[in-house]
């Protein structure tokens, strides 16, 4: 089984402060940085490009785990990789040739993901699951920090764990959206091993306390 890792969203984050935010994250102990790249078409919501990730990348070591909530992400994976980004997530239903983007991630020496929307069935992914490194499942309606976790959408989680398990893969699935210390250990019995938390995670006052705990779960 993999290890739980928390992937700490900078959405919920200070936008004035950025690298204090970088150094709270980084001494939690926290292993990922989520960076969600929106850009006003594919959800509502406008956030950063690129260019924070250059920013960031010479202030921590962390892995910065991209997800691209964007149309045309095949446009944009080049920048985003030159950039410093070390895992990059695309949405399945913001491209038709899944398989083929995936590839051109990996070929980036980037390790690739997929997300899909919290109306999206697992099985859209049955016959790319072999292309994949990191699942997503939105868990809220993509956009927007601070909502409530849908707790149908755990029900994909069990899915796909039991497809991995099924096909001896060993791809991670995130769960990215209402994830706190209620939520976390649902998504975890479901199979999930990596946990996007923005809201629960700005919010605590005791981060390295929170991520310790999830993190030897
Ligand atoms: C929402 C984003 C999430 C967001 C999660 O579209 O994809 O990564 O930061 O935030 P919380 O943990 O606040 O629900
Ligand atoms: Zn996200």
């Amino acid at each position: 089984m993999n290890k739980t890792i928390v992937s700490a969203s900078i959405l919920s984050a200070d936008f004035s402060e950025f690298g204090k935010s970088i150094a709270e994250i980084d001494a939690s102990g926290a292993t990922w940085l989520h960076l969600d790249v929106m850009d006003g078409s594919f959800v509502q919501n406008l956030t950063f490009g690129p260019a924070l990730f250059r920013a960031l990348r010479s202030r921590t070591k962390l892995f910065f785990d991209a997800h691209l909530m964007i149309v045309n992400p095949e446009n944009h994976i080049k920048e985003f990789a030159e950039a410093g980004a070390n895992g990059i997530t695309f949405h399945f239903e913001a491209h038709n040739d899944p398989i083929k983007l995936l590839k051109g991630i990996k070929d980036l020496g980037v390790s690739p993901g997929i997300s899909i929307k919290p109306e999206t069935p697992a099985s859209v992914l049955a016959d790319i699951l072999p292309n994949i490194d990191l699942v997503l499942v939105m868990t809220v309606p993509p956009g927007y920090g601070g909502q409530k976790l849908i707790p149908e959408c755990l029900e994909k989680v069990k899915k796909l764990a039991e497809m991995r398990d099924s096909a001896g893969l060993s791809f991670r699935i995130a769960v990215d959206g209402g994830i706190n210390e209620d939520t976390a250990p649902l998504a975890i019995e479901a199979g999930a091993d990596v946990l996007v938390m923005g809201y629960a995670f700005f919010g605590s006052s005791d981060k390295k306390g929170l991520v310790s705990r999830l993190q030897s779960t």
